[in-house]
């Protein structure tokens, strides 16, 4: 947790001296390499210079660095943060840090989705099968790349879309949806790219401040799939949004409930739940199917709506454990 910025060169642009040595002692303590430029002129000289990896700027020093730096800039440039946006609101020594990493996590996946973008966009208007192969093929990767981030998880994302598909069949929803759905749920949980390992491969239980940081991952992964101008990416925003909401409301991200929970967010839940049950996590055993299965029921109605947990137990354990490749070995 000490190291969670281990190697990263930060430039602190401006503001009081105090706050711009307490901010840089906060930072240093999660292993930064800090440097303070006293005003945003300094600060942008540096910048263009490429020597930070990241600036935070004091007060006033965030608009006028913005102002100074052209946009192009501020595009492949080191990412500017304002030092406002590192306190998540939890007390915590090493909040800040943890916060920053979680920033530059999300920054250079936003570039790397938007390289992507660009790519898809490149493709030529009018070979629209082929774009949605490509659509395909790349969230299927970026599936992967999420998968390599958390030893875990290896085939829980296909168990999980394998199994929302099924719920989805089994309430009538059109085949086009049920193969959206089988496409797009893999991504559920793409946005833990941007949660330092520090944290997600922690053996142990999390703290509070950190359990704040996993649950921006439901965001994080949406803003990765948004405005993408195709409805396979639309749901697959939908699913990484809504998938640890509650039917009773105690969710998150948005706290929704009930019908306005997105009907994809209400399957991949339970399928979700249902799938980290049956299998060991650093935190717990694997309960058995049967237990399992109890849970489910259990929540329907207050985690879970209660016609998706109907049509769970209608499926029953042949169909909950038939994903290719998975349970039994
Ligand atoms: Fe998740
Ligand atoms: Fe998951």
């Amino acid at each position: 947790m000490d190291d969670a910025l281990a190697g990263t060169r930060v430039l602190i642009a401006g503001g009081e001296p105090d706050a711009a040595q307490a901010l840089g002692a906060r930072l240093a303590a999660g292993a930064a390499q800090v440097t303070v430029a006293p005003d945003a002129e300094a600060a942008a000289q540096a910048a263009l210079a490429g020597r930070p990896d990241v600036i935070v700027a004091l007060g006033a020093a965030d608009r006028e660095l913005r102002e100074l730096l052209d946009p192009l800039d501020l595009r492949s440039g080191p990412p500017l943060f304002a030092a406002a946006d590192l306190d998540p609101g939890v007390d915590d020594e090493h909040a800040a840090a943890l916060r920053l990493r979680s920033l530059l996590d999300r920054a250079a996946l936003e570039r790397r989705a938007r390289d992507l973008e660009s790519a898809l966009a490149a493709q030529t208007v009018g070979r629209r099968r082929d774009l949605e192969s490509v659509r395909i093929e790349m969230l299927r990767r970026l599936a992967l790349a999420a998968e390599y981030r958390d030893d875990n998880t290896r085939e829980h994302t296909e168990r999980v879309a394998a199994l929302a598909a099924r719920l989805a069949q089994r309430l009538g929803v059109s085949e086009l949806a049920i193969t959206h759905i089988r496409h797009a749920a893999p991504l559920h949980d793409v946005g833990k790219i941007a949660i330092p390992d520090s944290i997600l491969l922690k053996p142990g239980r999390l703290s509070a401040a950190e359990f704040e940081v996993v649950k921006t991952h439901a965001e994080a992964g949406a803003r990765v799939l948004a405005e993408a101008d195709s409805e396979l990416l639309e749901v697959a925003e939908n699913i990484a949004r809504s998938h640890h909401e509650r039917w009773d409301g105690t969710g998150y991200p948005d706290g929704l409930s009930g019908a306005d929970i997105p009907l994809v967010g209400r399957l991949v839940h339970l399928a979700d739940v249902f799938d980290i049950l049956v299998h060991e996590r650093p935190y717990k055993e694997a309960f058995s199917v049967e237990d399992a299965a109890q849970e489910i029921q259990g929540g329907a109605g207050t985690q879970f709506d209660p016609e998706v947990a109907e049509a769970f137990a209608d499926l029953g354990p042949r169909v909950w454990l038939s994903a290719p490749g998975v349970y039994g070995g």
